[in-house]
């Protein structure tokens, strides 16, 4: 059984749905009611297991560096004044994975920031987490993932029925539903972001991956594809047929970070964790319930 020790965060993106916000801030660094949102990502790495996270980035992106970094002084001033639990929450992110970076110098796609991890990584199976892509689930979305591969052998993607007018939105996934689970899906088509009338099915790609150092061969054989971009659903889908992949039905609510309407309706989910905020956010539906809009 291999053990799944390293994952690759692709994060050199512009970040252009989320313009202005986005002009200095890395969108990664958005808060999810108190955390970046790359915190809940790296949380659910760590609780999957991952010891090593492999973070691509670009220009403007090194405050998320710097919040996985210790911070002495500040560290320091909390503890003097005795504010235990916030400076638990500070040296938190420091503590949760190994993070080293590398830079993809011009963004060229997912595919090919994925490929500027290869010498970290080396040749061992790994994980990619997208950062846009939350996930709330009992068991982390990419444990799950984990024991799929495990069990299987073969590269493991997640998977989300999504509505059939939104497939353009996704890479779209088809094939055959194993008789021994109905949740994996035996991939034998992979489409990014086709138009609903050309779908071959609605099992949208959501942004946990666990795949076979192979991927490398793959991407590097890889041509520029939609967008004049190296995609990695592309080079996912040539290992679909030749090496065999598996999708993953998972258990658990995504929201898409990327999105403004998904940043809001996440900051609400995890809101609903916090009582106190919960009631002020309810008191605030109830009393706007009757405006306009
Ligand atoms: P997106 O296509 O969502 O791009 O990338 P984006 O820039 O993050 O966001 P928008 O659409 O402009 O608002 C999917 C993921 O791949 C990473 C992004 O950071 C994001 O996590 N990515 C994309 C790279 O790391 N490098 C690239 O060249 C392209």
């Amino acid at each position: 059984m291999k053990h799944i020790r390293k994952a690759v965060i692709p994060a050199a993106g512009m970040g252009t749905r989320f313009l202005p916000a986005t002009k200095a801030i890395p969108k990664e660094m958005l808060p999810i009611v108190n955390k970046p949102s790359i915190q809940l990502i790296i949380e659910e790495a760590a609780a999957s297991g991952i010891e090593e996270v492999i973070l691509i980035t670009g220009r403007g992106k090194n405050e998320i560096e710097d919040h996985f970094d210790v911070h002495p002084q500040l560290e320091e001033s909390l503890r003097r004044s005795g504010k235990e639990a916030l400076l638990r929450e500070v040296v938190t992110p420091s503590q949760l994975v190994t993070l080293s970076t590398v830079r993809q110098q011009r963004p060229l796609g997912l595919g090919h920031a994925i490929l500027c991890a290869r010498h970290l990584i080396g040749n061992e199976p790994f994980a990619v987490f997208l950062p846009d892509d939350l996930v709330d689930a009992q068991k982390p979305c990419a444990a799950q993932l984990i024991d799929v591969f495990q069990r299987t052998g073969k590269s493991v993607i997640a998977l989300m029925d999504v509505p059939r007018e939104e497939t353009s939105q996704y890479g779209i996934a088809a094939g055959k539903f194993s008789p021994e689970d109905p949740r994996c899906l035996n991939i034998e088509t992979l489409i990014e972001k086709p138009a609903s009338r050309d779908a071959p099915s609605t099992m949208g790609v959501v942004g946990r991956y666990i795949l076979d150092p192979r991927i490398f061969e793959y991407l590097t054989r890889t041509n520029p594809g939609r967008g004049d971009e190296i995609q990695l659903t592309d080079a996912l889908a040539a290992m679909a047929e030749a090496d065999g992949l598996v999708g993953y039905l998972f258990e658990g609510e995504r929201f898409d970070a990327g999105d403004v309407a998904g940043y809001l309706l996440a900051n609400l989910n995890w809101a609903r964790k916090v009582p106190r905020l919960w009631r002020t956010v309810q008191q605030y539906v109830r009393s706007h319930q009757t405006d306009a809009g």
